[in-house]
């Protein structure tokens, strides 16, 4: 008896620091993507597999799931959404989309160290990592959550300092914010669903795995 084989699923940014790199990744691990029917899913000709084009914060939850095999995500993003459930595993990091989250604050602010930061808010889109490293550090501080434009919330009066990613710098710079401390350093990473395929595409799966470590390796 034979089924019809499905298709593998990769999940990548749409739009966004990561987007052109991942496409670059795929393609230069040999598969030829096409643009399919919709925005959402392009499609490779010469695999049974489909690049599924959504918001990065939702890649790591649909690759948990098993709805896509394969994803293309910044380790920020991965370990922001981590929760209590199965999770995405990391293949390998990418070497590309290097960024780091930092706390940094305007020069008025008297700042001698992360205790300076006690009693202060602090506004950001990653509360969980930032969370994380205030525990650490024994600093108690209330946490804003933005979805973004964190770089505005000093001169709104919203928040005394920020934590977001920091990549050439001109976004802190060009809202008159300096970094101080290093919170988390981030790269792309290729992650896996705890999910096997189907087993007629585990072979693929694998395949396709060992050419993007070629592709990685090449670019060392
Ligand atoms: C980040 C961050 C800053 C910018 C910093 O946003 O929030 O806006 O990049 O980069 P720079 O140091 O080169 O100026 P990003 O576009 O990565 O993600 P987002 O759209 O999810 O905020
Ligand atoms: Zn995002
Ligand atoms: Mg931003």
């Amino acid at each position: 008896m034979s089924t019809v084989q499905g298709r593998l699923r990769i999940a990548v940014q749409k739009s966004g620091r990561l987007a052109d790199r991942s496409l670059d990744l795929v393609r230069d691990a040999g598969l030829r993507v096409v643009k399919g029917a919709n925005d959402l899913l392009y499609k490779v000709e010469n695999y049974p597999i489909d690049l599924l084009r959504v918001r990065d914060d939702d890649i790591p939850t649909f690759v948990a799931d098993g709805v896509c095999d394969l994803g293309i995500v910044g380790e920020n993003v991965l370990e922001e959404g981590k929760n209590g459930g199965a999770n995405a595993s990391v293949v390998m990091p990418l070497g590309f989309g290097k960024c780091t989250l930092k706390l940094a604050c305007p020069p008025m602010l008297d700042y001698a160290g992360p205790a300076s930061l006690q009693g202060l808010r602090i506004a950001t889109s990653y509360p969980k990592i930032l969370r994380r490293y205030l525990d650490e550090q024994g600093i108690g501080a209330d946490i804003v959550v933005m979805r973004g434009a964190v770089e505005v919330a000093p001169r709104l009066k919203l928040a005394s300092a920020i934590c977001d990613l920091v990549s050439t710098g001109a976004t802190l710079e060009a809202n008159g914010l300096v970094a101080k401390e290093t919170v988390f350093e981030s790269q792309a990473v290729l992650i896996q669903s705890p999910v096997a395929p189907e087993p007629g595409l585990q072979h693929l799966l694998e395949s396709i795995i060992e050419r993007m470590a070629g592709v990685v390796s090449s670019q060392g």
